[in-house]
């Protein structure tokens, strides 16, 4: 159903086919909890608290919430709004937009970042969405009732030194990605969400309220809010830059495809800072169940990714009805892992079938084997290939294993790139008339998103880039 090739009909006509062809989201919320959905996964609560922990705290956290702020929402807005004005996939709306205004087509290659960063995101994402699965098992069978950090701690490099048992649980978490995304069917999903999540947030809550009363919650408190800037570096600050697109799902045209199914009476600006809030919302509320957890039991907090699995269990193995809690809590967070998860295949998967006209089940079968196997390296970098740091001569990525050059490329470099092309697009591109009627602001809302997108977020991003290589 390639519009454009039939010269007759017109960009709005052709909007408003395809959109009537693939149908709108059915209300503003129906918009929220899927973008939610893709949002709200491991960044929030696996991720955030462990690079919170190694940048030092405070400072990191301030900076987080400003890269959010200047640039997580304007990147977003312009995301939604790019894929609303194209109405359909990523690529082609891209396309569209550039043949209307009659603009270089090379302004796809802003789908193709998303298609090779969702690729490579996923293929560590499902093996930590791997160590959730099997920590279900772990809270069910009451292992980790009343145990010491020491017990706990042994149970995390257990499974750490174990490749094929970490294996069994990615393959698990891929085929749960892979059969959602296969049949095309996300409604359930997104119902599910909109249960789920709050779930997710009230069991967050009732940690949080565990950690008050027998953590050490003021030192959490001041470690996260008291800013320290002498503890913040160049790199902790590509991080927490890298972290707000990794965590919101920007720079990689996600946003952009949701944003296509988006009524045209829906606010993006509100619908967009909505979505921001909640996310980080759970993520600081992540973050304050976990660092009470922490000094209470003088764990170190720049422990890194293997953090939430050994602070949460520990809270778990000693508050009344832990067992129950544990496990309901990685139930919860493999759901968000999941619906995060469907979002990273998506592109590629939509990618082969508009391009090499492969059905969807292909599609999906070829696209999730190849990241499967992907996964492989980063389960290996976890034992075996440890010491494998195939990059050690650049001095930043000293001693950066496959599995943390995955995460260092995608989330620092790839999807701030994918952001920067999105605000350049937007910013100095696109027709600013027709994303005046997109957006529909009023005058001062919309040059205050204008001026942030066009000049502030194109060089908070280049300058970050720049900083890091020098
Ligand atoms: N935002 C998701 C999370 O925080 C990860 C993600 C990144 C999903 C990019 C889609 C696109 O877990």
């Amino acid at each position: 159903m390639s519009v454009t090739s039939s010269g007759s009909a017109t960009y709005s006509e052709a909007v408003e086919g395809s959109n009537a062809k693939r149908g709108l989201w059915s209300s503003r919320l129906a918009f929220i909890l899927a973008a939610t959905g893709s949002a709200v996964g491991l960044g929030n609560i696996w991720k955030f608290p462990y690079i919170t922990g190694e940048n030092g705290g405070g400072a990191f956290v301030i900076m987080y919430l400003a890269c959010i702020a200047v640039v997580g929402i304007p990147i977003m807005m312009a995301e939604v709004m790019i894929g609303r004005r194209g109405g359909r996939s990523p690529v082609n709306s891209l396309r569209l937009i550039a043949e209307r205004d009659k603009l270089h087509p090379a302004w796809k290659l802003v789908g193709a970042v998303g298609v090779l960063a969702g690729f490579l995101i996923l293929s560590f994402y499902s093996v930590i969405g791997g160590w959730a699965v099997s920590y279900v098992g772990t809270a069910a069978s009451g292992q980790l009732a009343g145990q010491s950090a020491d017990a706990i701690g042994a149970i995390f490099s257990g499974l750490l030194s174990d490749p094929l048992t970490l294996l069994l649980w990615h393959t698990v978490f891929m085929a749960l990605v892979m059969v959602v995304v296969a049949r095309g069917v996300r409604s359930g999903l997104e119902r599910a969400v909109s249960i789920l999540m709050p779930g997710l947030f009230i069991l967050l809550l009732i940690v949080v309220g565990y950690a008050m009363t027998s953590g050490s919650f003021g030192k959490a408190v001041t470690f996260l809010f008291q800013p320290d800037f002498s503890k913040l570096t160049t790199s902790g600050v590509l991080v927490a830059l890298g972290h707000a697109f990794f965590t919101l799902s920007l720079g990689m045209a996600v946003m952009m495809a949701y944003g296509s199914y988006l009524p045209k009476n829906i606010s993006i600006a509100k619908t967009s800072i909505t979505v921001s809030i909640i996310d980080t919302g759970v993520a600081l509320l992540a973050g304050l169940a976990i660092f009470p957890i922490v000094f209470a039991n003088g764990l170190e907090p720049g422990a890194g990714p293997g953090l939430i699995f050994q602070t949460l269990p520990l809270a778990f193995g000693q508050m009344p009805m832990g067992s129950f809690f544990g496990t309901l809590f990685f139930v919860l967070l493999i759901f968000a892992a999941w619906t995060s998860g469907i979002s990273l295949l998506e592109p590629i998967v939509e990618w082969l079938e508009e391009q090499k006209g492969l059905n969807r089940t292909v599609s999906t079968l070829g696209a999730g084997v190849v990241c499967w196997a992907l996964g492989i390296a980063s389960i290996l970098s976890l034992n075996l290939w440890s010491d494998v740091a195939p990059l050690s001569f650049i001095p930043m990525l000293e001693g950066k294993t496959i599995f943390d050059l995955l995460d260092f490329f995608t989330a620092n470099i790839l999807l701030p790139l994918g952001g920067l092309l999105v605000a350049l697009f937007a910013g100095w591109v696109m027709s600013k008339q027709a994303m005046e009627n997109e957006l529909s602001l009023s005058a001062s809302a919309f040059s205050l998103w204008f001026v942030t997108l066009r000049f502030i977020t194109p060089v908070a991003v280049a300058v970050v880039f720049i900083y890091n290589l020098i």
